[in-house]
């Protein structure tokens, strides 16, 4: 069967797959052939912000694969609504590094979502053949320019803006599987902070060594303000643009759950970027992912629903409100089975069912699998979840939706329906 989570194969995946901030984890490190020319410009650049033109987004380029599905979520920015669960998490992180380090932190949560595969990538150098830079895996705008699917896109552009600590809150969109803890747009923040040799002087320390221990102190005390007082620990962890690196996790409700990555700053993106002589710590966590723990929410979904039965039950500044569930419709199943195609890929379909079937959807998984001896010939079957957090669903509208979804499937994806 294809993985529901094929970034993240090769690492460990609690938290059933990706919410996890850590898509660029991995067991082992890989060799970092790739080449990237210092960017060292000095950097007074005009930021945009706001929401991107659909022109902007949907190009026409051969390269693009973006949906108006995924356009319609662009400018949304749920981390920026004060009274939303996703924007009381962004709030609650500030408040905690701002009563840590007084006036320290700069925060920006307005960055374009749109930048060059230089920043997304190059900059933090994720290698050349990384599996995330796959046009299955991230949306392209064209060959040079994707929806970040991270915030540490940002780094690279920040330190040279002169910022030696700062927090940079966004939307990251990424191509992926179906099911409650998967939704294609998401957020994360990420948090650098840079030490100068008066620092490591000070503190008597090695400058490694500061900077690994003031990044697991912040974190650990940013674990506790959220979650109270939970138990910690570190596992080591692979990232390209960290080392060491690291990743958090909390013992709550019975159990052992990832909260981030994080690592002290490869040296080069630091050199490159900054100024020389310097130290710096780093982390990337998901918003979503800390909402659904904290404020027990099952479906990723509801975070995108206008439904006042959600949003009233949250308000700025409560991180003691849980999610109450307002009822619970009944799901519709679809079965579909199809010999697959060369090309296919479990990201595609759930791309082009998403496109189709919207929100209602609420998970697509491979129910079976099985390759005829004879043809060599593999046939997938999938079963599509469908229901809707606000209302019941008739048959006629799952039919309409579920042929819609065939023709397509056959058309786009050139696979045979059986
Ligand atoms: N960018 C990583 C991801 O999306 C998360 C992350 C890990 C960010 C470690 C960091 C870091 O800054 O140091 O999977």
């Amino acid at each position: 069967m294809v993985s529901s989570c094929p970034r993240l194969t090769v690492g460990s995946c609690s938290f059933q797959g990706r919410v996890c901030p850590l898509a660029f984890k991995s067991a082992s490190r890989p060799g970092r052939s790739h080449a990237v020319a210092p960017a060292c410009v000095a950097a007074a650049v005009e930021l945009k912000t706001g929401k991107p033109l659909r022109e902007e987004v949907i190009t026409g380029s051969p390269d693009n694969n973006i949906t108006d599905y995924i356009y319609d979520k662009m400018g949304m920015d749920l981390h920026r609504q004060p009274d939303h669960p996703i924007g009381i998490i962004k709030q609650a992180i500030y408040d905690y590094f701002e009563a840590r380090n007084p006036g320290l932190f700069t925060k920006f949560d307005d960055r374009f979502p749109i930048v060059s595969t230089r920043a997304n990538f190059d900059e933090v150098l994720v290698p050349a053949d990384h599996i995330s830079r796959s046009p299955n895996d991230t949306y392209y705008v064209d060959a040079n320019t994707v929806l970040r699917c991270h915030t540490s896109a940002h780094q690279a552009e920040t330190l040279r803006a002169g910022h030696s600590a700062f927090l940079v809150t966004g939307d990251v969109y990424r191509r992926d599987s179906i099911d409650a803890t998967h939704y294609p747009v998401f957020h994360q923040m990420e948090g650098v902070r840079v030490f100068s040799e008066a620092d490591w002087l000070a503190s008597g320390l090695d400058p490694t060594k500061l900077a690994e221990r003031d990044l697991k102190d912040a974190l650990e005390g940013l674990a506790r303000h959220l979650f109270g007082d939970v138990e910690c620990r570190w596992i080591d962890a692979y990232f390209p643009f960290t080392e060491p690196s690291f990743e958090l996790e909390i013992f709550f409700k019975g159990k052992w759950l990832e909260v981030l990555g994080c690592g002290v700053m490869e040296q080069r993106i630091l050199d490159d970027n900054f100024k020389p002589g310097h130290k710096a710590w780093a982390f990337g966590l998901g918003l979503e992912r800390l909402a659904m723990v904290l404020f027990d929410v099952p479906d990723i979904r509801v975070f995108w629903s206008n439904d006042d039965r959600f949003l009233k039950q949250f308000s700025a500044g409560d991180l003691k409100s849980r999610f109450k569930p307002y009822s619970k419709f009944p799901a519709c199943y679809k079965d579909m089975a199809f010999w697959v195609s060369p090309e296919f890929s479990e990201n595609n379909l759930c791309e082009l069912v998403r496109s189709i079937g919207g929100d209602l959807v609420e998970e697509v998984t491979c129910i079976d699998t099985f390759t005829n001896k004879k043809t060599g010939r593999t046939s997938n079957c999938y079963r599509i979840v469908y229901r809707s957090m606000e209302r019941s669903l008739t048959d006629e509208e799952i039919n309409a939706l579920q042929e819609q979804v065939r023709s397509q499937v056959a058309q786009v994806l050139k696979v045979e329906l059986r």
